[in-house]
């Protein structure tokens, strides 16, 4: 059992011990009702003390059991719950470090709360689409008041137990240990100076009231409403809480049930429950085992003080890792740490950044112009100009000063990682780590495995992707990894639809509205549409059989690259990022369709989405077969961290298992049929057409 028990004295103390933060999984609830039995049943036992071991009180449900029949059985959480209420001896949660989800419930079942400061305290449910489900919705508030509590539930964030201490009346906790040290002492003291309170206290038995009562609710209602469109939980939150200020506690939970078990069925929980666990198996490399030894990474270099590699040089330095940044020239150098100035300014205005941490990360950026100076660090990682050629002679140098067992990294988005790796005589050290830009903003990092890269190296850059907080995925090596490559036939794909008698703005909005941060063409301008042109042009040489509108290189050709030009699909006034829709663009279209002869035709929103979801999903399956990825939703959290596909769908892979992949096969097979459209790439993959066939989804 990960519980354990044991007497000191006249009380009982069950400490929950299941790491890593004492999940409620079904072996920790029968543990504690052992326990709770076994100190009922002892005549010298006087009251109860439950607590956590290690690096938690509880950070609630165990996502081992997540999905799986275990996570139900009995004695499920509210029944634990009802064990410790129906107490005959007062029973006291002795909470340190976390106290989240149903162990912040756990707690509020308990008679007494004693807390240490510095504990975390959340109800994060909202951010699985939930809301609480073991009473947390109707016992918060009649400790906390109304407008805390749910504040809490509605964000999901955690607040520290000393600002909660402070809540004027609050009564989650009845005493604050002096540190979390004490806080074993405090308790047990505690414990024994309530051990003949009788009766004993019950948070249901609390008031629960709003002095605004409606006004108050319809305010918040209105609040949520504009911070969660595509999501249904923050709603059911308010919803709940009010239930909790006008209902009998017993009907408050039954409403709570009722709410929960129904979200759970939502097409938006089920999104961000794989999306949490895709998180998580992300890191997950097969044939990596997780105790791979690992290599010291102490400090980086950064060759190339550019767009990225200025992005790339804020990450470590973020994270306390000295870099040193190399270029050819010293005006390079003085732009590049000028830039990185400008950023941070930029957030200590803000106030998002203090003037000290900001003076502590530029202490630990150094400048050369020689290669030799590298020797010293642990990782390098080259951003420089996007030619083989400059990447050869700089990894000849590389190769040549950097110590032995140094892990070399290109954050090259369109060369062969293991050609690069060729021009070294250590193959097994090279690695590709691509960044998306800003650097220092998105959260994904491709992770390019190449033919010979070594294990340690995978294992390490997986840590160091943690270490500055980047979500990592591994990638195998082909043209445009798994996020590039993919969005190469959507891009394919949007330049059909302006063919066929849509407008950018229109198919820009019908992606928006399916929640993509940023339709296809808003995003062209953005990222620059001569990235894509060079691509295409390289592809008329490689592919001439492959089918493409010709409307984005006609653009190109008049100088719109985008938001950087001032003028793309759409124009921008200087300092915006608005899209202004323009006549001439459109015009320009226009002429090009009638050129091809081609007789517009009204396109549906829904028909724009499926082709350009499901052109993600087909190029996805070819990946998925080939080994690029290692799992659906691997691909999944490419989607989301790093091209603004919406969290609510759970990512391109999420979605097509939710359509269904019959219904998505039939789509392409109706879009093959298309003359305007290019019937080989609608051709499913094979493996699609195999999970379709047999009735299976990706993840
Ligand atoms: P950039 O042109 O802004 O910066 C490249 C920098 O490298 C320049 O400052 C240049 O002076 C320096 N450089 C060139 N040759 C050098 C050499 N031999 N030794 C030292 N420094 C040298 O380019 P950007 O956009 O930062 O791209 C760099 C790399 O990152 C490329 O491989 C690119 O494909 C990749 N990348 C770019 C992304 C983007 O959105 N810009 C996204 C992901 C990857």
């Amino acid at each position: 059992m990960t519980a354990q028990y044991q007497v000191d004295g006249d009380v009982a103390i069950i400490t929950l011990n299941n790491p890593p933060v004492n999940g409620l999984g079904l072996s920790t609830r029968l543990g504690i009702t052992d326990g709770m039995a076994q100190a009922n049943a002892d005549a010298a036992v006087k009251s109860i003390v439950i607590t956590g071991a290690g690096k938690a009180f509880s950070g609630g449900a165990d996502i081992k059991e997540f999905g799986s029949p275990k996570a139900g059985q009995e004695p499920n959480l509210l029944s634990v719950i009802t064990v410790l209420e129906n107490s005959a001896k007062p029973v006291i949660a002795a909470i340190h470090t976390v106290a989240m989800g149903g162990g912040l419930e756990l707690a509020l079942g308990c008679h007494y709360r004693v807390a240490a400061p510095g504990t975390s305290v959340a109800l994060p449910e909202v951010k699985l689409g939930l809301i609480p489900g073991a009473g947390g919705t109707q016992r918060l508030p009649r400790v906390l008041g109304v407008e805390a509590a749910l504040n809490m539930i509605v964000s999901g964030e955690a607040i520290k137990s000393e600002m909660l201490a402070m809540l004027p009346g609050q009564k989650l906790f009845d005493k604050l240990s002096v540190s979390a040290e004490t806080l074993a002492a405090e308790a047990l003291a505690f414990a024994r100076s309530v051990a003949d309170v009788r009766p004993l206290p019950l948070v249901r038995d609390l008031k629960c009231k709003h002095p605004l009562g409606d006004a108050y609710f319809q305010f918040a209602r209105n609040m949520v409403k504009g911070m969660s469109k595509n999501f249904p939980a923050p709603a059911k939150c308010v919803d709940i809480v009010e239930i909790a200020t006008k209902k009998k506690f017993d009907d408050g939970m039954a409403a709570e049930r009722d709410i929960f078990l129904n979200l759970m069925l939502t097409s938006e929980s089920k999104a961000l429950r794989h999306l949490f666990l895709a998180e998580r198996a992300a890191s997950k490399i097969p044939d990596v085992p997780s105790d791979t030894a690992q290599r010291a990474i102490d400090s980086i270099a950064v060759i190339g003080a550019g767009t990225m590699g200025g992005g790339i040089a804020m990450n470590f330095l973020n994270a306390g890792i000295p870099v040193k940044m190399l270029e050819m020239k010293q005006e390079a150098l003085d732009r590049g740490v000028a830039t990185i100035r400008k950023n941070y300014e930029a957030q200590v205005k803000k106030g998002k950044l203090k003037q000290d941490k900001y003076d502590q990360r530029m202490a630990l950026l150094t400048t050369t112009l020689s290669y030799d100076d590298l020797n010293g660090t642990d990782m390098v990682i080259e951003a420089v100009f996007e030619e083989i050629g400059v990447k050869e002679a700089v990894f000849k140098e590389l190769d040549r000063v950097m110590k032995p067992g140094a892990i070399l990294a290109s954050n090259t988005s369109t060369l062969d990682v293991d050609k690069i790796a060729s021009f070294t005589k250590r193959p097994q050290d090279v690695v590709g780590l691509h960044f998306f830009s800003p650097a220092n903003v998105m959260k994904l990092l491709e992770v390019v495995r190449g033919k010979e890269t070594a294990k340690d190296v995978m294992a390490t850059v997986m840590t160091v992707a943690k270490k500055i907080r980047k979500t990592a995925v591994v990638s195998g090596v082909c043209d445009g990894f798994i996020g590039n490559r993919m969005i190469e036939q959507y891009g394919r794909q949007g330049g059909f639809l302006l063919d066929e008698g849509c407008t950018p703005a229109q198919v820009d909005k019908a992606m928006e509205k399916f929640g993509m941060a940023m339709g296809p063409f808003r995003m062209g301008d953005l990222a620059g549409n001569d990235i894509g042109w060079a691509i295409r042009k390289r592809r008329y040489q490689e592919k001439p059989n492959m089918k493409y509108s010709k409307t984005a290189d006609l653009l190109c050709e008049k100088g719109r690259f985008g938001q950087k030009t001032g003028a793309g699909w759409y124009d921008y006034v200087a300092g915006k990022r608005d899209a202004i829709p323009n006549a001439e663009v459109v015009a320009m279209i226009e002429e090009h369709r009638k050129a091809l002869g081609i007789t517009p035709r009204k396109i549906s929103d829904e028909e724009i989405v499926q082709r350009l979801v499901f052109s993600l999903v087909n190029e996805a399956a070819h990946i998925l077969e080939e080994g690029i990825a290692n799992k659906a939703s691997d691909i999944d959290i490419v989607y989301i961290f790093g091209y603004g596909f919406p969290a609510h769908r759970g990512g391109p892979m999420n979605y097509a298992d939710q359509v269904g992949l019959f219904n998505v096969v039939q789509a392409m097979n109706r879009f093959a049929l298309n003359p305007l459209d290019d019937a080989n790439f609608w051709k499913p993959a094979p493996l699609l057409a195999r999970l379709a066939a047999e009735g299976k989804t990706f993840n």
